[in-house]
C-alpha cells in the first residue's frame, strides 16, 4: 500500500484548488489517500509523488487529471432531486407564463437535473402554461459525466422520483440487454445541450438565463471560492431570474442582491441604479 506524505498531500490539494477550486482541509488527507490510492495501484505507479507528477503534466488535459477530479468529487445525482425546487419553478412559471425560457444546470453531472427540468418544461408547454421556445444547457467539469449525459440513457433507479405518467410521456424503456435502462425521448433530447465548463475559471458570456441551478457543487469550494463562483454564475442570470442551490449548502455570501423564496431558492434582484 502506498503512503501519502504530508507535502505530497499539500501538492495535490494545492493543484486541485488552483485549477478547479476544490478545497480539502488537512483532515481530508485520509479521504484523498483512500480515493486515489487504489487508482495509483491500478496504474502501476510506485507512489503518490509519481501520481502528482502525472496529473500536473496532464493539467487541463482530458486524461488522468480528469480522472483524479472524478475520484475526488462525487457525481451523485438523480431525477427531481429536491422536488420542492421543481414545484416552486412550476409555480413561478405558471404565474409568469414566459414566452421563452433558457435554463442552465451549472454542474449537471450526468444530466439528471437538466432532463428533470426538460420534462417539467415540456409538460408546462403542453398545457399552454409556457411558450414553445425553451431550452436547457447542462455544464460540468468532468468529460466522463458529460459523455454519459449526451447519451441520455439512465438506470431506472435514478428516475425513482418521476411519476409513471411522466415516465411514459418522456422516456423509452429498454428491453432485452437494455432492460432496466431508460432513454430520454428525442423531444427532450433536442432541447437539452451539454458542454464542459469549469466554474472556477472566468467564463465567456453564455447567458442570459432565466433560471440557474447550481446545486450540490458549492460544497467542494472554500468560502472565498464559493462567493466567486456564485457571482460568476449569477452574472449569467437575468434580473428577476430564479437561482437554486442545494438546500444543505447553507448561506452563500455573494455581491449580487438576491431575494430568498424558499430554502435554496432565490430571485435575482435588479441591480440598484
Ligand atoms: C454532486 S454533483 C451535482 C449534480 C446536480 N447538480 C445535483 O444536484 O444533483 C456535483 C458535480 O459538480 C461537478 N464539479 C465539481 N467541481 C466543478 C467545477 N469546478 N466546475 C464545474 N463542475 C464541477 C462534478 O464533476 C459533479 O458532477
Amino acid at each position: 500500500m502506498v503512503t501519502l506524505r504530508d507535502d505530497t498531500f499539500r501538492g495535490i490539494t494545492a493543484l486541485m484548488h488552483e485549477t478547479v477550486g476544490l478545497a480539502f482541509a488537512d483532515s481530508k488527507k485520509s479521504l484523498v489517500s483512500s480515493r486515489l490510492g487504489p487508482r495509483i495501484q491500478r496504474l502501476g505507479l510506485a507512489s503518490f509523488e509519481d501520481y502528482l507528477a502525472l496529473i500536473r503534466n496532464d493539467e487541463g488535459g482530458g486524461g488522468e487529471f480528469q480522472a483524479a477530479i472524478d475520484l475526488l468529487t462525487t457525481n451523485e445525482t438523480y431525477f427531481f432531486r429536491e422536488p420542492a425546487h421543481y414545484a416552486l419553478l412550476e409555480q413561478e412559471l405558471t404565474r409568469a407564463k414566459p414566452a421563452s425560457l433558457a435554463v442552465w444546470s451549472a454542474a449537471s453531472s450526468f444530466g439528471d437535473e437538466a432532463y428533470s427540468t426538460a420534462m417539467l418544461l415540456a409538460d408546462l408547454q403542453q398545457q399552454g402554461r409556457i411558450g414553445v421556445d425553451w431550452r436547457v444547457l447542462g455544464t460540468d467539469i468532468s468529460d466522463r459525466v458529460l459523455r454519459a449525459a449526451t447519451e441520455a440513457v439512465y438506470p431506472e433507479e435514478r428516475l425513482r422520483e418521476v411519476s409513471p405518467e411522466r415516465l411514459r410521456r418522456h422516456c423509452l424503456r429498454g428491453e432485452g440487454t437494455s432492460a432496466g435502462l431508460v432513454l430520454m425521448h428525442e423531444r427532450l433530447r433536442e432541447r437539452v445541450r451539454f458542454g464542459q465548463l469549469n466554474l472556477c475559471q472566468p467564463i465567456e458570456a453564455i447567458g442570459p438565463f432565466d433560471v440557474v441551478f447550481l446545486r450540490n457543487v458549492l460544497i467542494y469550494f472554500d468560502p472565498p471560492t464559493k462567493a466567486e463562483v456564485v457571482d460568476r454564475v449569477l452574472s449569467q442570470l437575468r434580473p428577476g431570474g430564479l437561482f437554486f442551490i442545494g438546500t444543505a449548502e447553507g448561506r452563500v455570501a455573494c455581491k449580487a442582491p438576491l431575494d430568498v423564496l424558499a430554502p435554496g431558492a432565490f430571485r435575482k434582484r435588479a441591480a440598484p441604479a
